[in-house]
């Protein structure tokens, strides 16, 4: 148990703060598992930080600091749960949130002290994963598909993760291991139906997309939210709310000549998810793929639905099927990283990102 692991992630989603321990010797074993709350206040604020505004330094100072404690309060709440001890921990590899992701810019804004987890926690603590990346001309993002292809690949059959998150992002695992792993964001995940059934009515997401379940598509706004550019670039790419987000919807339906019904704008929304993920599947010619979803979107029934209607020569499952529940694959993966930096293993895939060359990522801060 010495070479246990803890992996923390907090996506864009907000909805809270994955933590689990996990092994990779002699084989992969999740040890346990922890859904820490995000209080509502701090949710507030990482939501204003998405957008420049006035004391802005002063915000993301403070905020990074506060996340930090929360952080270390969300592996205690996991240490508490399972009996393991912090001596038991070789490290903890956090994500931290992201408030800016800018590659275009060559900066990608993670927050979420990692020296005020270390002290706090009294545990090696590695963080800023993304940097490292960004600064070898890569995307910093997405960074799980190196994690993907160590724990999923599968030698004579072609799989494709997806992950539905906030955003949505894919990672191609040809079974021919001569072919190369690739995989990128496809764009929005839940963010979207998360922002509007929020707005309309008051629920954080919509469990298992009963409300999308019960509208139509809408032809026109579907495909005028197609022509978002996004789509249309050819990978790498990664994306995040700076481009998919509440004001660029409403711009978009704007511009149409009719309103639209709330609850078919939902379905309408869904099925962007869907069909943008479906498109980027397609385009890689792969033989009956098994397609394993992951994160939070792969509890969603009617996003299911649409997938595997869309998707009819694949076979739908969740990464369960690969050894790892679907709610705990992006935490774990946070743990792989820490595992890799602390024994100097490049940990990023530069086919993917764009980066010059395969990097050992993160920073560490000893106890
Ligand atoms: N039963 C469910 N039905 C529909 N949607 C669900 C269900 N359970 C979770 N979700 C969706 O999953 C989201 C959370 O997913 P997840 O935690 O994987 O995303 P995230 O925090 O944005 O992570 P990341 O950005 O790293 O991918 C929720 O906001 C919600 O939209
Ligand atoms: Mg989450």
């Amino acid at each position: 148990m010495s070479d246990c692991y803890i992996g923390l992630m907090s996506g864009t989603s907000l909805d809270g703060i994955d933590a689990v321990a996990v092994s990779f010797e002699p084989t992969f074993c999740l040890h346990a598992s922890h859904t820490h709350p995000l209080p509502a206040d701090l949710r507030q604020l990482i939501l204003q930080l998405n957008h420049s505004g006035s004391d802005e330094i002063d915000r993301l100072g403070q905020l990074d600091i506060a996340l930090g404690r929360v952080f270390a309060e969300a592996v205690q709440g996991l240490l508490d749960n399972s009996g393991l001890l912090p001596e038991q921990i070789r490290a903890i590899g956090s994500h931290g949130q992201t408030i800016r992701h800018r590659p275009e810019l060559g900066f990608s804004l993670q927050i979420g002290d990692p020296a005020t987890l270390a002290e706090y926690t009294g545990i090696t603590t590695v963080a800023d994963f993304r940097r490292r990346d960004l600064a070898a001309g890569g995307q910093g993002a997405p960074l799980v598909p190196a994690f993907h292809q160590a724990l999923f690949r599968q030698e004579g059959q072609d799989r494709v993760l997806a992950n539905l998150g906030g955003m949505a992002n894919i990672t191609l695992l040809p079974g021919d291991r001569e072919r190369p792993v690739l995989g990128y964001d496809t764009g929005p995940g839940n963010v979207l139906m998360d922002a509007w059934i929020r707005r309309h009515r008051g629920l954080a997401y919509d469990a298992d997309g009963q409300w999308a379940a019960s509208g139509r598509v809408h032809a026109g706004l579907l495909e005028q939210l197609l022509r978002h550019p996004y789509f249309a670039r050819t990978p790498p790419k990664s994306t995040g709310r700076e481009q998919f987000d509440l004001p660029w919807l409403d711009d978009q339906l704007q511009q149409l000549a009719e309103p639209v019904a709330s609850v078919d704008v939902q379905t309408t929304l869904l099925e962007l998810t869907a069909l943008s993920l479906t498109r980027a599947i397609q385009h890689h010619a792969l033989s009956r793929p098994e397609l394993l979803l992951c994160g939070g979107g792969s509890h969603n029934r009617q996003l299911q639905q649409r997938l595997q209607l869309h998707l009819p020569q694949a076979r739908l499952t969740t990464s369960a099927a690969g050894g790892l529940e679907p709610d705990w694959v992006e935490a774990a993966a946070f743990a792989w990283f820490a595992m890799r930096t602390l024994s100097r293993q490049p940990s990023s895939l530069a086919a993917v990102t764009g980066a010059r060359g395969d990097r050992i990522l993160g920073a560490i801060h000893y106890p």
